[in-house]
């Protein structure tokens, strides 16, 4: 497999600060030490419940972000050495070409768009910082990135607000890939949509990945939807990778109870034979004071001595990979207890 990114020991934790000083009074751990290898040409899928740390591994790849700690090295498709993205300071990242080969969707095309620029200068804005073109190529460029994503000629002197919001998504799509990146992170892309619209945005975001040769990170909460576009998927929890398999196999054969879990909340038809509800009990924990060894522990039915002693480490499983000291007799207790 070609890697066109590897993500060793990533971590990033913000800082809160409080008091007349501004001191640091707490840490949120929101990436707790990430490995994860993406591979050229792939839709990788990153599901998990709201708050464990989807949006801010986006953000530290993208660089929107600097990472606390760890590595992101990055390998070009043109066979320029690969560089660790986590170290170039931020003034280099536009020079070395970064800015526009990663780019990043945003969930909210209302607020990633800028409300007072015409759709021709939204789209021509990141071409102009690559290349010096006249006028009537950079048009002609415009022109040919609006219809790409499914849009006309009859668009291009519209402001952002005369657009439905899956129109909205086309054009912030026409702008991430005008820069010509290797790899987009799309961040719920379609979770703001009506349900007949999203699909349409999928397809669409399919369609250009294979022609342009674009590798994905599709961040979203929903299984489904990343089951539908994704090749594999990795499943977060509070911070980490609980999982990650290819997308048919997660679905088949899922090894950690968290996964089974997020499972067992999707309608029957559309998984095949899933036990009838395996509903975990318990909030999530908070990333400022994460539990100890497995931190799925708290949470988890089958939970034993070692879960609360020692951290499962991320392991082979088949084509993919758990974190779970009873992978290999999850399926089995799922069966038993939820069966
Ligand atoms: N700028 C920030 N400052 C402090 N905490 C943050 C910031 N951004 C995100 N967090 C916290 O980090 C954790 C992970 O957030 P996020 O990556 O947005 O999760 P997700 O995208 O999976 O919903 C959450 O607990 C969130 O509250
Ligand atoms: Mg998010």
């Amino acid at each position: 497999m070609d890697t066109i990114l590897e993500l060793k020991k990533l971590q990033k934790h913000y800082s809160i600060r409080g008091g007349v000083l501004r001191r640091q009074v707490n840490t949120v751990r929101a990436l707790d030490g990430i490995d994860l290898d993406i591979y050229r040409g792939e839709c990788l899928g990153l599901v998990g419940e709201s708050g464990c740390g989807k949006t801010t591994t986006g953000k530290a790849i993208v660089r929107l972000h600097a990472a606390t700690a760890g590595s992101i090295h990055f390998h070009p498709a043109n066979g320029d050495a690969d560089m660790d993205i986590a170290r170039v300071p931020r003034r280099r990242l536009k020079k070395m070409g970064l800015r526009s080969k990663l780019q990043m969707v945003f969930q909210d095309p209302t607020t990633s768009l800028n409300p007072r620029m015409l759709v021709k200068n939204i789209i021509a804005e990141p071409i102009r910082e690559r290349e010096r073109l006249t006028a009537r190529q950079l048009e002609d460029r415009v022109l040919e990135l609006l219809v790409m994503v499914g849009l006309t000629r009859d668009h291009l002197l519209r402001y952002p607000h005369e657009f439905s919001g899956g129109q909205r998504q086309r054009i912030a799509v026409a702008r991430a890939i005008a820069a010509s990146p290797e790899f987009i992170v799309l961040d719920e892309p379609t979770s703001a949509l009506d349900v007949s619209v999203q699909a349409q945005i999928l397809n669409l975001l399919q369609q250009l990945r294979r022609k342009l040769n674009l590798t994905y990170l599709f961040v979203s909460h929903h299984l489904l939807v990343v089951k539908y576009i994704a090749t594999r998927i990795a499943v977060m929890y509070l911070g980490k990778i609980v999982e990650l398999a290819p997308t048919d196999q997660l679905f088949a054969d899922p090894r950690h109870p968290y996964t089974c879990a997020l499972l067992s909340g999707i309608p029957i038809p559309e998984v095949g034979p899933r036990p009838a509800r395996m509903v975990l009990t318990g909030d999530v924990p908070s990333p400022l004071n994460p539990p100890d060894a497995c931190r799925f522990h708290t949470r988890c039915p089958f939970c034993i001595a070692i879960c609360r002693e020692q951290e499962p480490p991320l392991e082979k499983n088949g084509r993919g990979y758990a974190a779970c000291h009873r992978k290999n007799e999850v399926p089995g207790l799922v069966a038993t207890q939820y069966g």
